[in-house]
């Protein structure tokens, strides 16, 4: 099979749901602080030098008693995959540095099938080997990435090493600094597709913009023979069509649709759909609305909606760690749905494929976000680079998840021309690849005497007007005063409360002005709601946050213990107080928007 395929392919679309080998399990690993396994003595990267050999990546094994090795996996303790380092090994749970993976696995390897490597995320720096072959690098702790192992992926035994390294950097995305814990290692499925010489890399199938009669969208192949057929079959929708590719793979897809039922939180209504071309075909799940602003109201399908949301971690509480299973993220959002949310913010990074796919099935619209957060390197090339490749990473992966309304470019972003700059590039960037969905971010609040205004001149580039803002938390004083506040706000566009909350320790009882009490915290929910009742263009919150979550800057011994504790739920899943107060204000909007 003649290897010279010229693009780059895309990341592959819905790989779950192709001919894979999983490589989940447990993995050898070895703890290298110093990078040793990496760089010779002289801090030269080994797969730098001609031999491109010595490093850990090698996985050798002394050819006699005299050969001298300083490592061994084989006598290395393990790890499981998916899952971070630091909730699984007590000494490694504020670890930040190398660790070394290695798995060894038989492959089937057949003639005119091509194959490739898939990792759903690594946090944060990834340098992958085949069989002692580099393959590459890459960066961004959230984002899924591939590389092709065609010819390099042997019949029979095979050993992978990954060099995962999480230490924080002032240029990178996220940056250095952050309010969660820093988990690393391989922290989502690894994957090995096998598809056929020319295969479906891409498609996306959803409404047109603002359109609900049109199935708009395109199919890329990679391969060698570009030019095919290809066939959209919707059956259940009475849909079939066949479009054909150019010379370079790629067909858009335009067709009317005549009879639908929308997806929406009440009716998370999902069609079986399947895209076929020469030898590949790929089926999927897809549920079709549109999401459109006008004026100050969000409109789903045309109706104004309002979206009643929390605020998500992808971290399960229980394990103290990432999200492991398919139960831990449908565990978080049952209880999203108990609070009778329609709507959640996936703070502040890509989470794991499934959560949305999760979110499509249980009817819950998405804010999904790249961690664009705080203070960024705003006028380091390489630093925006980064971010637009993690938001394309976003929108590329899950194009196709109805349950996604808005992008989010970024949280708590500091105003300067730089940063208006980034950001709006980024924002540009987020519309050329989607523009069927809303763009935001989570701007911020500044205060005048009991006016807190939003006029963050970034908010004229998106469709939202949301901000995080912390009355009777971090300003404002106690709950009980905050309802003196109003909101001026500079922008004529739905309303959207990206963050609120206050921490309460769960079985913490004392009077409603005393922190940390489960009865300050509630307070502040009932003050909070009055207060931002008053804004008449408020379309939508997202409380911070829906359970306690690890951070290493919260240090009190007594009340945090590393726990930000502003969750809804506890670090043992019992509801606080406030759950309650935010469920009946839900439970009131329901009705109101029904
Ligand atoms: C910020 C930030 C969150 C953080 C929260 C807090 O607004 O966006 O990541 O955890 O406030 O202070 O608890």
């Amino acid at each position: 099979m003649k290897s010279s395929i010229a693009q780059q392919a895309p990341l592959i679309q819905n790989i779950q749901a192709r001919n894979v080998l999983s490589l989940n399990g447990r993995w050898n690993y070895i703890v290298d602080p110093y990078e040793n396994g990496y760089y010779d003595y002289r801090h030269e990267a080994f797969d730098a030098t001609t031999s491109g050999t010595g490093g850990f990546y090698d996985d050798k094994k002394p050819k006699d008693k005299g050969e001298l090795i300083e490592y061994d996996f084989d006598y290395s303790p393990t790890l499981n995959v998916p899952g971070d380092w630091n909730s699984q090994v007590e000494k490694l749970e504020m670890y930040e540095g190398t660790v070394w993976y290695r798995r060894k696995f038989n492959a089937a390897v057949k003639p005119g099938k091509r194959y490739i490597l898939y990792f759903a995320a690594v946090n944060y720096e990834a340098h992958v080997y085949l069989n002692g072959k580099k393959l590459g690098m890459h960066k961004g702790g959230f984002n899924s990435f591939q590389f092709e192992v065609t010819g390099k992926l042997k019949a029979g035994e095979n050993f992978i090493v990954v060099k995962a390294d999480n230490t924080r950097h002032q240029d990178e995305i996220p940056t250095i600094n952050t309010d969660w814990w820093n988990y690393g290692g391989i922290t989502r499925d690894v994957f090995i597709a096998e598809v056929p010489d020319t295969y479906i890399a891409d498609y996306k199938v959803q409404l047109a913009k603002n359109d609900a009669a049109h199935i708009e969208g395109y199919v890329q192949l990679n391969g060698n023979d570009l030019s095919q057929d290809v066939t959209l079959n919707i059956p259940e929708a009475g849909i079939k069509t066949t479009v054909k590719t150019d010379a370079t793979g790629r067909a858009v897809i335009n067709i009317p649709v005549r009879k639908i039922s929308y997806w929406s939180p009440e009716n998370p209504k999902l069609y079986s759909v399947n895209v076929a071309a020469g030898t590949d075909n790929v089926s999927d799940k897809i549920g079709f609305r549109t999401i459109q602003v006008k004026g100050t109201d969000i409109m789903l399908n045309g109706k104004s909606v309002f979206l009643r949301g929390i605020s998500i971690h992808d971290e399960n509480p229980l394990l103290k760690g990432r999200n492991r299973s398919t139960g831990d993220l449908k565990m978080l959002l049952t209880w999203a749905k108990e609070m009778n949310c329609n709507y959640v913010r996936l703070a502040h990074y890509q989470h794991n494929e499934e959560m949305l796919r999760l979110a499509d099935e249980m009817g819950l619209m998405v804010w999904a976000e790249v961690p664009v957060y705080w203070t960024i390197s705003w006028e380091n090339p390489a630093t925006y680079q980064n971010a637009e490749n993690q938001l394309t990473g976003l929108i590329t992966r899950d194009i196709n998840r109805a349950s996604i309304i808005v992008w989010s470019i970024g949280n708590e972003t500091p105003v300067s021309e730089p940063r208006l700059k980034f950001m709006g590039n980024l924002a540009s960037k987020a519309r050329s690849l989607d523009n069927t969905r809303l763009v935001a971010a989570a701007l911020e609040v500044h205060r005048k005497g009991n006016e807190a205004i939003v006029d963050d001149p970034l908010g004229e580039k998106l469709d939202l007007v949301s901000f995080n803002e912390y009355a009777g938390w971090y300003w404002g004083g106690d709950p009980s005063g905050i309802t003196k506040y109003n909101f001026n706000i500079k922008y004529n566009k739905p309303v959207v409360i990206t963050e609120f909350g206050g921490d309460a320790l769960s079985g913490y009882h004392a009077d409603a002005n005393t922190r940390w009490s489960e009865e300050y915290q509630e307070a502040l929910y009932k003050n909070q709601i009055a207060m931002l009742s008053k804004i008449t263009a408020l379309r939508g919150m997202t409380p911070w946050i829906l359970a306690d979550f690890r951070s290493p800057r919260r240090q009190h011994p007594v009340y945090q213990t590393f726990w930000n504790r502003k969750g809804l739920i506890s670090e043992t899943g019992k509801k606080k107080q406030a759950f309650f107060v935010l469920k009946s204000f839900y439970d009131e909007l329901e009705k109101k928007y029904k």
